[in-house]
């Protein structure tokens, strides 16, 4: 682990479609199979209502800044790891996005609960820590707070949840990631409100679940 002390670790780079992105051992390893996740952003994009992309659990940036570069859409990266949003910032640079990517580095408990106006997005994505704490062991080249998801894997899955309720758009879609199809029906019984999953795609290492807002407008849940 790093500290004050100890020499900053090397940073390495890695091909993220058409980006390098730089990381070091503080964060998450780039994993190349989460491509997936930007690849049907960008699909969802195609179509969407204009407005800025949230990315939440950005680590650093990848799949946010590879859903966004070349479309001109805005982008909010939200990480309470602060090497994770340097590094998001860096890659953001490196892209040329620096102009369209703001990073905020926040807990998700605090997305959009200022009541900002702005603060509702026709497109998230997120990427929270999705292990059971009880398998975190076997993930020892992976930094704790970037996997840990709590006792059943699901507890950060659903602080994304209550975010999509403050901040999704009326008609808004999110790609949320998960550890596995077991997770994703686990979520999508506990689906509360306007949000509910219309679509799952999955890898070998991880899931992907496309959540809708159902709410037309605004007013309709206020
Ligand atoms: C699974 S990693 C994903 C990072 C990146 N998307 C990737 O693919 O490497 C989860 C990220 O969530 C962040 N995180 C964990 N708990 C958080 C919280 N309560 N609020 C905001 N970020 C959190 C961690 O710092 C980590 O960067």
């Amino acid at each position: 682990m790093h500290s004050e002390t100890s020499p900053a670790p090397a940073v390495a780079t890695i091909r993220f479609g058409s980006l390098t992105i730089a990381y070091d051992d503080r964060v998450l390893l780039p994993r190349p199979w989460t491509l997936l996740q930007s690849e049907w952003a960008r699909e969802l994009l195609a179509s969407a209502p204009a407005g800025p992309v949230l990315e939440l659990c950005s680590g650093a940036g990848h799949i946010g800044l590879a859903a966004v570069v070349g479309t001109g859409r805005r982008l909010v990266c939200v990480d309470r790891d602060p090497v994770a949003c340097a590094f998001a910032e860096h890659n953001a640079r490196a892209a040329g996005l620096q102009d369209l990517v703001e990073v905020r580095a926040m807990d998700l408990d605090q997305v959009g609960t200022d009541g900002a106006v702005d603060e509702t997005y026709p497109l998230v994505i997120a990427d929270p820590p999705w292990v059971p704490s009880g398998q975190v062991g076997r993930h020892p080249e992976d930094p704790l707070g970037a996997i840990d998801g709590g006792p059943d894997g699901l507890e950060l899955a659903r602080q994304c949840l209550r975010v999509l309720e403050r901040c999704l758009a009326p008609g808004g879609d999110a790609l949320v990631q998960l550890g596995s199809v077991e997770q994703a029906v686990a979520l999508a019984g506990e689906l509360t409100g306007s949000l509910r999953i219309a679509e799952t795609r999955t890898r070998p290492d991880g899931v992907v679940v496309r959540v809708r807002c159902h709410r037309t407008t605004i007013s309709e849940s206020q």
